[in-house]
C-alpha cells in the first residue's frame, strides 16, 4: 500500500497537459464489443478502472492490452458474454456492458453491481431501456441474466437524463433493427465522444449532446482509431488545486467549453481565468471570496464530479459558500476528512454549507471516494504543514498520476510506500 504526503503553502505554477477522460474511455471500451475486429484508442489514461475495463474484455475472450502508448482492442475471439462478480465489484460502472454484450451476442449476464461510496447506484433506467428495447431480462440472486434474440429500435423515453442510462441505451440500439430515438437523453461531453467513436466504427448514432439521440442499428463495422477527449473534471481538479494554493496554471489538451460552469465559480471567487482553442489558464492570489452557492446538476450544469474539488478550494475562503449536491444522495464523505484539517463545514442531506476559515492545518487523512481523495489533495495544498492521505486507490481510479501533474506545477508532493 501506499501514500501521498504533501508539504502545503507553496504556490503553484507551470504547464500541464490534461489526461484522457475517463468517463469518455470507459464506455467507448464497452463499445468495441460491438464491431467484431480492432480498435486503436489513443490519448487513453492509465487508470485502475481503465485496468479493470481490459480485464474485463479479456475475460470475455478479447484481445485487449496497451501497444506503446495506444490501447488496441480486438474483439473478434470474443466467446462469451458474462461479466463474474469479481470483476463487476474492481468497477461498479462495468454495467456499461451489458448493451454492447447483448448487442454482439444476444445474451448478456452479469451480477448486480454494488453500490458505491457515493450512495445506492440503481440502475432502474438502464434495464427499462434494454427491455424496451426487446431484451428479456431475469434479475436472481443478485444476477441479471439479459436475452435478447433479436431487438427492435423505438422511441425511449428516459425519466432522468442518467449518463450510464443513455450510454447502455444507445450501445444496445447499434444491436437493434430500425431506428431508435432516445429522449432526455444525458448531455456530457464524453456521450459526445462515444458517438464520434461509434460512427468511426461505422455505427448510424446522431444527436448526442442534445436530449435526443437516433440510433439506425445493425450498421456493418469497421476497424477503427479514436483519440479519447480529456477530462474535464482532471481539469477543473487542476484549477481548484491552483485556485486554492494560490499561483497560476496553462493546462492544455482541454475544450474550455467544457468547463465554463467550473471556471464560471472560480472566477466568482476571485481567479482569472481565460481560455482559448485547447487551453485553459487561471491565476489566483490564493485569497478567494465565497461564492453564494454551487448547485450540481447534469450537463451543461455544474458537474456533480467537481463538487468535492471546488468545496477543497473554498474551505479558506472570505464567507460562506452553500452547496447543493442535486445527482447523488451521498456525495459529502469528504467532509469529515476536510474537517480534520480545520475545515468548517455543515451538511444536512444534500446541502453543505462552508465557512471560510483563516488556516487549514495539514492532518492524516483518507480518501473516501475518487473525488473526495482528490478534495484531500486540493486542501492539502493550501493548508499549512503536512498531509499524509491514505486510501489513494481511490484515486488512482481516475487520475493518471496526480503526483507528478502536481509536481509539474512546483508542489511539494511525493508518493511514498507505508
Ligand atoms: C456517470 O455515472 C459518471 N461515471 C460519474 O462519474 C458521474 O458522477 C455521473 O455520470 C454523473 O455525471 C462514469 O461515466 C463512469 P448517472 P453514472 O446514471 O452513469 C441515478 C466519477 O467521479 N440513476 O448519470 O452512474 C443515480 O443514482 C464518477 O468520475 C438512477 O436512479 O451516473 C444518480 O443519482 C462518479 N437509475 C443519478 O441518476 C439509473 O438507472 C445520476 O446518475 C441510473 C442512474
Amino acid at each position: 500500500m501506499s501514500h501521498i504526503m504533501i508539504h502545503g503553502g507553496g504556490r503553484l505554477k507551470g504547464t500541464l497537459a490534461v489526461q484522457g477522460a475517463k468517463n469518455s474511455v470507459l464506455p467507448i471500451l464497452a463499445a468495441t464489443i460491438l464491431h467484431p475486429g480492432r480498435t486503436v484508442l489513443r490519448g487513453c489514461p492509465h487508470l485502475s478502472d481503465v485496468e479493470a475495463s481490459i480485464h474485463i474484455l479479456q475475460h470475455l475472450g478479447c484481445k485487449a492490452g496497451w501497444e506503446g502508448a495506444d490501447l488496441v482492442v480486438d474483439t473478434s475471439p470474443m466467446s462469451r458474454g458474462d461479466i463474474p462478480d469479481s470483476l463487476m465489484r474492481e468497477m461498479r460502472s462495468s454495467v456499461i456492458f451489458l448493451g454492447a454484450i447483448l448487442a454482439r451476442l444476444g445474451w448478456a449476464e452479469m451480477s448486480y453491481p454494488g453500490g458505491c461510496e457515493l450512495g445506492p447506484r440503481p440502475i432502474d433506467l438502464h434495464l427499462s431501456a434494454l427491455r424496451q428495447l426487446g431484451a428479456q431480462l431475469r434479475e436472481e440472486g443478485g444476477h441479471i441474466r439479459c436475452e435478447a434474440r433479436q431487438m427492435r429500435g423505438r422511441e425511449i423515453a428516459l425519466s432522468l437524463p442518467s449518463v450510464g442510462a443513455t450510454e447502455n441505451a444507445m450501445l444496445a440500439a447499434c444491436g437493434a433493427e430500425g431506428e431508435t430515438t432516445l429522449f432526455n437523453a444525458a448531455r456530457e461531453p464524453e456521450i459526445a465522444d462515444l458517438q464520434t467513436f461509434l460512427r468511426a466504427m461505422g455505427c448510424d448514432v446522431r444527436g448526442a449532446g442534445s436530449s435526443t439521440i437516433c440510433v439506425v442499428g445493425r450498421q456493418p463495422t469497421r476497424d477503427a482509431v479514436h483519440t479519447v477527449m480529456p477530462d474535464r473534471i482532471a481539469a477543473a481538479t487542476y484549477l481548484a488545486a491552483v485556485a486554492a494554493a494560490g499561483g497560476e496554471v496553462e493546462l492544455r489538451n482541454i475544450d474550455y467549453r467544457h468547463l465554463s460552469t467550473v471556471t464560471a465559480a472560480l472566477h466568482e471567487a476571485g481567479c482569472q481565468i481565460s481560455g482559448g482553442e485547447g487551453w485553459v489558464s487561471l491565476r489566483s492570489d490564493g485569497a478567494l471570496r465565497s461564492i453564494p452557492s454551487v448547485r450540481t446538476a447534469p450537463y451543461p450544469g455544474f458537474p456533480t464530479d467537481a463538487q468535492a474539488v471546488l468545496m477543497a478550494a473554498l474551505l479558506q475562503s472570505r464567507g460562506a459558500t452553500v452547496f447543493v449536491e442535486n445527482v447523488f444522495e451521498n456525495r459529502y464523505r469528504h467532509v469529515d476528512e476536510l474537517r480534520r484539517m480545520g475545515a468548517d463545514i455543515s451538511v444536512a442531506g444534500r446541502v453543505a454549507v462552508v465557512t471560510g476559515v483563516p488556516r487549514l492545518c495539514g492532518a492524516e487523512v483518507r480518501a473516501t471516494d475518487l473525488r473526495g481523495g482528490a478534495a484531500l489533495l486540493v486542501a492539502g495544498l493550501a493548508a499549512q504543514g503536512m498531509t499524509r492521505v491514505g486510501d489513494i486507490h481511490h484515486i488512482q481510479r481516475g487520475y493518471e498520476d496526480p503526483v507528478r501533474d502536481l509536481r509539474m506545477l512546483g508542489a511539494e508532493i511525493s508518493l511514498e510506500e507505508d
